[in-house]
């Protein structure tokens, strides 16, 4: 509907505003599963074809080279030889570097927007990531910006973009040295997590990306956080009932925030899931990236669960039990890089406070605790309660 309004300011008939109004449904189907590429699993097939059974829909795919192999080229292979009066590959999948590497040179967006040309990909056909995070993000950027956005599907392959960002609407790279600096919002076609992947992670990414699930579960489900404490050794074994579980809630917690949060392009100042981020994003980049972020976001999480309790929202013992179940996955809550301090002698993490803030514009929104579940948002942080947070955490860390 468009309404006319009269300019409050102006009597001329000639100065109106017209508000254009229209709202667009997203939906995009989320599959988990594994054996996603074993010639009688339908599930690829039909997410791709969807809409329409009865053409045969061309295919391109990206791969991350950490898992790029061999093995993986002749299972698609054979994929789309059993699914040949439906798909076509149009040709070998391109492998790209993994991790922040494809994420810190915009010559591999490049190189990705190059294939789609060359290939003549339309916004009738598809181009599937199988990657991290990471390459989920370039690929993403690279697949939103040819013909304004073709269609795009997600295979996530690490725990943190099983249960976190491959679910998501968001990708970027990074620019100038800025995390994030260049990227779009830009819902995917599909996205399929198959748990078989996980199996070739190595041990350090598949602990650091459980993180994410605790950050959730702290904020929205003490159901889940429950079930996370009663199940910590299974996780931390790698069971995998308990891992599919894990990633599984997760997702669907992150999922349920974009569909429901209210503001899925983050056009507000709040980022909702983002607890335990603020320090998070910070000491990764005082580490140059050598502290993964899941192992960042865990740190950042026993930060605000111990100043939660310090600003009185939490009730003390709390964050002792959120410390015991981090430890008992195998991460960590402390890094000795949280001590740095800038020229003036702040601390220099106090600065992710600002940069934070600054990703977003508008005013400082900080996800803290009041119970083991519960999130809750507030416009400041102070400072000497953070310091006191990270006295308490180092001796923590220390006495074990
Ligand atoms: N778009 C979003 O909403 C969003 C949200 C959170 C994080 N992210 C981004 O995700 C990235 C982190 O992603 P990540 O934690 O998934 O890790 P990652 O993409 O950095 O990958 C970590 C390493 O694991 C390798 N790898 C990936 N899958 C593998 C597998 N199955 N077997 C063996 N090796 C494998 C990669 O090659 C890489 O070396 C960051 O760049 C972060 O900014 C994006
Ligand atoms: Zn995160």
């Amino acid at each position: 509907m468009q309404t006319k309004v009269t300019d409050p300011v102006s009597s001329s008939q000639s100065s109106t505003i017209q508000w254009q109004r229209f709202s667009v449904p997203y939906q995009y189907p989320v599959g988990f599963v594994r054996g996603a590429f074993d010639p009688d699993n339908p599930i690829f097939c039909q997410m791709v074809v969807r809409d329409e059974p009865e053409k045969r829909h061309r295919c391109l795919f990206v791969v991350d080279e950490g898992l790029a192999s061999p093995d993986l080229d002749a299972k698609i292979d054979a994929y789309f030889a059993a699914h040949s009066d439906q798909l076509v590959m149009i040709d070998r999948p391109m492998v790209v570097p993994g991790g922040e590497t494809v994420k810190n040179d915009l010559a591999h967006v490049e190189r990705i927007q190059s294939a789609i040309h060359t290939h003549a990909v339309d916004r009738h056909s598809y181009v599937i990531a199988i990657g991290g995070g990471a390459v989920l993000d370039a690929v993403g950027l690279a697949a939103a910006t040819c013909h304004r956005g073709v269609r795009h599907i997600r295979v996530p392959t690490t725990v943190l973009s099983q249960n976190d960002s491959g679910v998501g609407v968001k990708n970027a790279v990074n620019f100038k040295g800025i995390k994030n600096y260049v990227g779009t919002f830009a819902p995917p076609w599909a996205v399929l997590n198959d748990f078989d992947f996980l199996d070739q992670l190595p041990i350090r990414e598949r602990i650091a990306g459980i993180s994410e699930a605790v950050k959730v579960a702290l904020i929205r489900d003490p159901a889940f956080y429950l079930w996370l404490e009663r199940n910590a050794d299974a996780l931390a074994t790698f069971r995998p009932e308990a891992e599919e579980y894990m990633v599984r809630r997760s997702a669907e917690l992150h999922m349920h925030q974009i569909a429901h949060g209210g503001d899925p392009f983050e056009m507000g100042s709040a980022r909702p899931l983002d607890f335990g981020h603020w320090s998070a994003h910070k000491l990764e980049a005082m580490t140059r990236h050598h502290v993964r972020h899941g192992e960042a976001v865990a740190i950042g999480i026993a930060l605000d669960t111990r100043y939660s309790v310090l600003a009185g929202l939490l009730p003390e013992g709390d964050e002792e039990r959120v410390i015991v179940l981090l430890e008992s996955l195998g991460l960590r809550i402390w890094h000795p890089a949280l001590e740095s301090r800038d020229a003036d002698g702040r601390l220099s993490i106090l600065t992710g406070l600002e940069e934070f803030q600054e990703h977003l514009g508008g005013a400082l929104t900080i996800t803290l605790l009041t119970g083991l579940g519960q999130g809750h948002e507030v416009h400041e942080i102070d400072g000497k309660l953070v310091h006191q947070a990270m006295d308490w955490l180092k001796a923590r860390s220390r006495s074990e």
